[in-house]
């Protein structure tokens, strides 16, 4: 299936697998959908926008409060935009922000500005997807609507082993083809 017309909104948080999210972008634009990005600052320190630009052949989005700005609420029009949000790689802090209603940043206020479907990929250490309060969020995040695609065991950029590694590019790829197929039956955010 070709996701030829389909709008999809990638939202980058900080951790070490953002190196890996322009593959991601590849395969969707090599399949014709539309991309947009938004990233967080903490994304920005691992990778930078221009390489998200360059792949997705889009501006890339960090700010809430930019300069440039042409309308005073972008973050709605970007909030309603996508036929899919998806995150990735999604921190502790982006998971926990979320399930408490926190939007102090661009990508956490169109998350709370949108009614679309919302797919998390969790990327961190294994102690830190292990923490309660992480494990609360995750469960909680389900319980409203959320995807999760991941995260994945085997060893991560800390060199610790463990359940925590974002789910591979071509896996988080196949689930927004999944999503796609499936059509109307696909989960729907709840809040
Ligand atoms: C080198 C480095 C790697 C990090 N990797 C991760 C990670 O993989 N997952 C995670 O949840 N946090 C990671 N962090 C911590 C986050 O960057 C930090 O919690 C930050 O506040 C996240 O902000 P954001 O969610 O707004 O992007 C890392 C921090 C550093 C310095």
């Amino acid at each position: 299936m070709s996701l030829k017309g389909k709008k999809v909104l990638i939202g980058l948080t900080g951790g070490i697998a953002c190196y890996k999210i322009p593959y991601l972008v590849r395969y969707l634009w090599k399949e014709k959908a539309e991309v947009r990005v938004i990233m967080t600052e903490g994304a920005t320190k691992f990778i930078t926008p221009l390489t998200l630009e360059s792949v997705s052949n889009n501006p890339v989005a960090t700010d809430l409060f930019p300069e440039d700005r042409f309308t005073g609420t972008h973050h709605i029009d970007m909030a309603q935009w996508p036929d899919l949000i998806v995150i990735a790689p999604a921190t502790a802090n982006f998971m926990g922000k979320v399930a408490s209603g926190v939007s102090d940043d661009l990508l956490t206020t169109v998350v709370c500005a949108s009614p679309k479907p919302i797919m998390i990929a969790p990327a961190m250490n294994p102690q830190m997807w292990l923490n309660k309060v992480t494990q609360r969020n995750k469960v909680v995040l389900a319980g409203l609507g959320y995807t999760f695609v991941g995260p994945d065991e085997g060893s991560t950029a800390c060199d610790h082993y463990g359940i925590g590694r974002m789910a591979e590019p071509e896996k988080i790829f196949k689930a927004i083809k999944t999503f796609f197929s499936k059509g109307s039956a696909s989960p729907k955010k709840k809040a």
